[in-house]
């Protein structure tokens, strides 16, 4: 049996914010935003929302494998922004592309949410219970950033990646006798520390309440530095257990597809796996951090792009609030 990404596709609003422009909301500056996180600019919703973002990039990734939506099993949403509470984004996207036999959901794993429901779909697939699925990630955080904080409006942008996934019953060999698709998987959550990275929802209300909750702030928290030395010592520890579960070494992987929180993250994983930085695919400079959308749409860079070659071995790692943080092997 082969379960593997056929398709891929992302969206990405139009509007781009530089580094300049947020120079003129709060004290910041190009270069202090550059030298400590890599981002050069990030797009910026006008209007777009989880859901358009979403069902845009899922249309092209079913156009990329050649699928029509009613042919669809299971689409999964990875958002921590939703417009609605209810109906979940996942039955707005199924509406949206006509998808009227899949089953939808959404899922919340703050940036490692894209992986969840890559290796929750997968789980899916293995069993047969679907044969395909949708997986996608979508976020506005632009919605949930207090832009009068430099400590957090810096990072964050909009945007949507998807992936389809199908299953198939015989083995795909590639041309270097690695066999294709989803090879190992490794999930982890740290629930105590979740308060580092943290956005309040509103507080219990109800008609038969005595007293009044006060309202949290809407807004994104996070205790940047304990977020940054979680990801440094969590994401190369996952990276190198899932490494280890299959039986591989570093040596085996072909491309390390992070999440994209900040490039010293990414080159200090790179140095603690003993990896050459090239392997590790970077796009944060111009989109910034999209939370569970930053995989998805590197992904779907690298294979638009033509730069994922059939056989190539990925490893995707996500990390992020809850604190949640995990690892995906697979053979392209
Ligand atoms: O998807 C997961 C989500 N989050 C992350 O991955 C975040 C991980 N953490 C980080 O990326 C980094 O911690 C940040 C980029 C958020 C901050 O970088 P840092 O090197 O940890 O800076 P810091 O918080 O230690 O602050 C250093 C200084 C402080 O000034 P003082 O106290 O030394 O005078 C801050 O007030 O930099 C100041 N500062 C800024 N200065 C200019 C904080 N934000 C800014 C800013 N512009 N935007």
């Amino acid at each position: 049996m082969t379960i593997r990404i056929t398709g891929t596709g992302s969206a990405l609003p139009e509007k781009r914010v530089t580094n300049f422009d947020l120079e003129k909301l709060v004290e910041t500056s190009d270069e202090w935003i550059q030298k400590r996180t890599g981002i050069a600019e990030r797009r910026i919703s006008d209007g777009d929302t989880v859901s358009t973002l979403a069902a845009m990039a899922c249309k092209n990734a079913l156009e990329m494998a050649g699928k029509a939506a009613n042919e669809v099993d299971l689409i999964i949403v990875a958002t921590c922004s939703p417009e609605l509470l209810l109906p979940c984004c996942a039955c707005q996207v199924q509406d949206a592309l006509g998808a009227s036999d899949a089953v939808a959901f959404d899922l919340n794993a703050a940036c490692s949410g894209f992986l969840f429901a890559l290796n929750t779909a997968n789980a899916y697939l293995q069993t047969g219970i679907y044969k395909n699925a949708l997986i996608v990630g979508s976020e506005v955080l632009s919605k949930l950033v207090d832009w009068n904080d430099r400590g957090t409006c810096i990072l964050f942008g909009d945007g949507a990646g998807a992936a389809f996934m199908e299953a198939s019953a015989e083995d795909i060999i590639r041309s270097n006798g690695r066999k294709a698709g989803m090879e190992c998987m490794l999930q982890g959550s740290e629930g105590a520390k979740g308060m580092v990275l943290s956005c309040a929802e509103r507080a219990v209300n109800n008609a038969f309440m005595s007293g009044t909750q006060t309202e949290e702030s809407p807004y994104i928290h996070m205790d940047g530095q304990e977020v940054y030395k979680f990801a440094t010592k969590q994401v190369p520890a996952c990276i190198q257990q899932a490494l280890d579960k299959a039986g591989m070494t570093v040596e085996d992987v072909d491309w390390f597809m992070l999440h994209q929180a900040n490039v010293r993250i990414i080159e200090s994983v790179a140095k603690r796996l003993r990896v050459d930085i090239a392997r590790f695919p970077m796009n944060i400079h111009k989109i910034g951090n999209m939370s569970s959308a930053t995989i998805p749409v590197l992904l779907d860079e690298w294979n638009r792009g033509g730069r994922l070659r059939e056989g190539d071995r990925l490893v995707l790692s996500g990390f992020g609030a809850g604190l949640t943080y995990g690892a995906s092997v697979l053979v392209w």
